[in-house]
């Protein structure tokens, strides 16, 4: 496995290949990877030739109050899962190769963005995007593959390869959650004591609004105040948001219908975590 911090060296590289017909397969992360990471790292090996990841904590992508100094960070640890799973070329750049003195451009998505966590998040997706196009220009990848446990940045990111053309295909890979149903999360470890059982709320939380819809419920408002219930009955939680919407336009809709994302997003102790469920009726 390679290891490059210059995006212009690495750019060189990947253009060399990709000129030889090369597939070139990209998981970008923001490191400390677990299982689901390499799920990614999986799903895209077996649709490309090279395989590429990158570990970059995007700092445009954190608020003012967020946890960016504070996220958790391991590279040895990284470094040594990625060879294992494969990885040809690690990108492992600097916040100042990334974002140099003078940086002035970014890339904004207005629509899918300014919902759920957009809205919780003001500037997050700016962040995310801005990011997940300069990684795009630099790796030019034929493959992405992103998680559905940030559902929003999944709809974000493929509206950003269609407005802009980006000639990549996102592959979306399935949440992977711990044996108790809690989604794995980089952000999990900060769960402390009684607060990593607290967080399996979210799960249930997400099973019983599948069930109600599979046993025939179709008022969305019904099925989200049986989630606020279940969370009522939890302490130390607060909801930030319980939300019922269209997967593709990401509107909020009061008839069960169609390709239905029923998204979470909570503050357990002072950890923010989200997670989600996609239901076809
Ligand atoms: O999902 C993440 O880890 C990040 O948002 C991403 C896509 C790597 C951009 O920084």
């Amino acid at each position: 496995m390679k290891i490059f911090d210059s995006p212009q060296k690495l750019q060189k590289e990947l253009f060399g290949l990709k000129c030889d017909g090369k597939k070139i397969g990209f998981v970008p992360t923001m490191g400390y990877l677990h299982d689901g990471h390499l799920s990614l790292l999986r799903i895209a090996r077996d649709k490309s030739d090279v395989l590429v990841a990158s570990i970059f904590v995007n700092p445009t992508q954190f608020g003012p109050n967020e946890d960016l100094d504070s996220y958790p960070r391991d590279f040895k640890s990284d470094e040594m899962l990625c060879e294992k799973a494969g990885v040809d070329y690690l990108f492992y750049p600097t916040n100042e190769a990334m974002y140099p003195d003078g940086y002035s451009t970014y890339v904004d998505e207005h629509v899918l963005s300014q919902v759920l966590c957009g809205r919780k998040r003001p500037g997050h997706f700016r962040g995310v995007v801005t990011v997940v196009a300069k990684l795009f220009n630099i790796v030019m990848p034929d493959v992405a593959v992103f998680g559905q446990k940030d559902a929003q940045q999944v709809r974000v990111v493929q509206q950003l390869v269609r407005d802009l053309n980006f000639p990549v295909e996102v592959i979306v890979g399935p949440i992977v959650r711990e044996v108790d149903g809690l989604a794995m999360s980089s952000r999990n470890t900060y769960l402390k004591g009684d607060d990593r059982n607290r967080a399996l709320v979210l799960n249930q939380s997400l099973l019983l609004a599948k069930s109600m819809i599979e046993s025939g419920e179709s008022n969305a408002l019904n099925v989200k105040k049986a989630m606020l219930n279940k969370f009522k009955h939890v302490s130390g939680i607060s909801v930030d948001y319980v939300e019922i919407r269209n997967y593709d336009t990401l509107d909020e809709i009061e008839l069960l219908d169609g390709i239905i994302l029923i998204a979470v997003a909570v503050m357990v102790g002072d950890v923010r975590l989200i997670d989600n469920i996609i239901v076809w009726n």
